[in-house]
């Protein structure tokens, strides 16, 4: 089996210098993966200071919990992130001092052919990141009908020939690896954009299998029930739709990014940007990790609470 150690962590030192205000609070890595992100937390964190890593893998949270070691500042937590204040303790609710997401998959899910993640190895279409989840890669595949699998392929791979695609992984049923998902498309799809097409459609049923979006909507929703004022959110994505999503809500507490206003005309938002500017990682980090080379970091505080 492929260790964990080998996810890079990406905008590690630009990600935990944002998060960390206070290095005695409380914080949480809602996407613990190979620990990369948490082990540098911790290394700011004082001794009063506390850190709860979250990851609905079962596999990754075994491998990071013991790559973090015996520290007594650490929580290792196995849940979805959808259900954060089910999996952080009630009595710390409001008095978290930041949040780290930081989104997708892990190289190591990736290099697993038997998750069926990836479109470069042979494997089972399963693409679930835990056994809990509600369908496979290969449900959605082979059970969805015509306008349930173009939707997906069309709304989260953001792919333009979802129709054609849609209907020949129809025709061709029975599909029960990746290089059958893949040959499905690149038999639509011809010419120097037919990987692209084909990771856009891996992508879109990865992010229906484990109800992405959902989740992701969720977690910034209860975010703020648990963040302390004046506590962040640091958010990293690798993806137009969860960009999306992330800057609306961050701009203005909700998913359309639409700004509220008083009866005077002033602007109530419960949370505000950090970093006007979007965070990418640097030519020496793409060069470093080219899986680094879509991401994008947004940082946020909450506000105080208008009464
Ligand atoms: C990009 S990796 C995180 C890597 C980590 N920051 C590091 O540097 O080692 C994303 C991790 O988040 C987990 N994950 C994704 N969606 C999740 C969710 N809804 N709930 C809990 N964990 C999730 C995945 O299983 C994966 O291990």
């Amino acid at each position: 089996m492929t260790d964990f150690i080998e996810h890079i962590p990406v905008l590690l030192q630009e990600s935990v210098e944002y998060l960390i205000t206070d290095s005695n609070g409380i914080y949480i890595d809602a996407t613990l993966g190979g620990a990369g992100h948490s082990q540098k937390i911790l290394q700011q964190l004082g001794p009063k200071g506390h850190l709860y890593g979250i990851d609905q893998d079962h596999e990754a949270l075994r491998a990071a919990t013991d790559r973090v070691g015996n520290d007594t500042r650490f929580t290792a937590l196995e849940g979805n992130f959808g259900y954060l204040p089910t999996l952080v303790p009630q009595e710390y609710h409001g008095n978290i001092s930041g949040i780290l997401f930081d989104f997708g998959v892990s190289t190591h899910q990736i290099k697993e052919p038997e998750r069926g993640f990836s479109f470069q190895h042979e494997g089972p279409l399963d693409m679930r990141m835990s056994s809990m989840s509600g369908v496979s890669a290969n449900q959605v595949v082979n059970e969805y009908d015509y306008k349930k699998l173009r939707d997906v392929i069309f709304h989260y791979g953001e792919e333009r020939l979802s129709r054609q695609i849609a209907k020949e992984i129809i025709n061709r049923r029975p599909l029960e690896t990746t290089s059958d998902l893949r040959e499905a498309v690149e038999s639509v799809v011809k010419g120097q954009h037919t990987i692209k097409s084909v990771a856009r459609v891996f992508q879109g049923i990865r992010i229906e299998v484990n109800r992405e979006m959902d989740v992701l909507k969720l977690a910034l929703k209860e975010s703020l029930e648990l963040l302390k004022t004046g506590g962040r959110i640091v958010a990293i994505s690798y993806h137009s739709l969860e960009d999306r999503l992330v800057k609306n809500f961050f701009k203005s507490g909700n998913f359309e990014g639409k700004i509220e206003k008083d009866f005077y005309g002033n602007p109530i938002t419960p949370i505000e940007q950090v970093n006007k500017q979007i965070i990418t990682p640097t030519k020496e980090e793409i060069e470093r990790n080219p899986a680094s080379r879509s991401a994008k970091m947004r940082v946020a505080e909450k506000l105080e609470e208008v009464k």
